[in-house]
């Protein structure tokens, strides 16, 4: 790979960057100093430094987002604000997309990757990835309401697979899924006659989210998350 183009994909810095900076002599490969970009090297072995810092070269990327109200998942839509929009304008070119939706008012963790294939599984409904919610709703539910939905209910037209659902009050609680139907909580909790007040998604395919990270914040996820989501079958 050419290391110009090592270092935008890696989002360290755009081609003309990479070239003013290697003309500097602040580009380093196995220590020594390159001033020319079209310089080919192994993304896999060599190792790169931009301004004294090692390059981690990744094939793909993977980002937890906790994502603030009024934001879509999507990549990029002709009215709303997006979710790539929270990123920083050199993560552009790295094709991140969201692993999942979550309406415009829900918070809470959203992975960004260019994993298709991941992304894929995690949302195939063969996989059965649990999402974890936290919920507050407007009036509250009966006990027999929670047992409905938990059992599976219909939202119209599709009966929701059995999930489970812990509250801790009549109006607060947990619920956990195992599938992704629009709208789906919403939908689980107007069949009761309720409606939603707050939800956020607190973990997904066992990944928590990060309670450091404020509403809007970022972070790329640890080998560790990365290794929980790539190997699940
Ligand atoms: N269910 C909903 O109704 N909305 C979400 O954002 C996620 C699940």
């Amino acid at each position: 790979m050419r290391l110009d183009k090592f270092l935008s994909v890696t989002a360290t810095a755009t081609r003309s960057e990479a070239s003013k900076a290697a003309k500097a002599g602040a580009v380093t490969v196995n220590g020594a100093v390159v001033k020319k970009c079209d310089l080919h090297i192994d993304p896999e072995r060599d190792v790169i430094c931009f301004r004294g810092e090692p390059v981690i070269y990744r094939r793909f990327t993977y980002i937890m987002l906790n994502k603030p109200d009024g934001y879509v998942s999507a990549t990029d839509d002709p009215r709303e604000k997006t979710v790539l929009e929270l990123l920083p304008e050199n993560m552009a070119r790295l094709g991140l997309f969201p692993a999942g939706r979550l309406d415009k008012n829900t918070l809470g963790l959203l992975i960004l990757t260019n994993d298709g294939e991941t992304a894929h599984r995690l949302l195939s409904p063969k996989h059965h990835a649990e999402k974890r919610y936290a919920f507050r709703c407007d009036p509250p539910i009966t006990d027999a309401d929670r047992a409905k939905m938990e059992a599976g209910i219909d939202i119209g037209g599709y009966v929701t697979k059995p999930c489970h659902i812990d509250m801790s009050s009549p109006d607060c609680g947990e619920i956990i899924l195992t599938e992704g139907k629009y709208h789906q909580i919403k939908r689980m909790l107007e069949a009761v006659g309720s409606k939603i007040v707050f939800l956020e998604r607190i973990d997904f395919a066992g990944i928590p989210l990060d309670r450091t990270l404020e509403r809007g914040q970022w972070r790329y996820l640890s080998d560790e998350e990365i290794g929980i989501l790539t190997s699940r079958t």
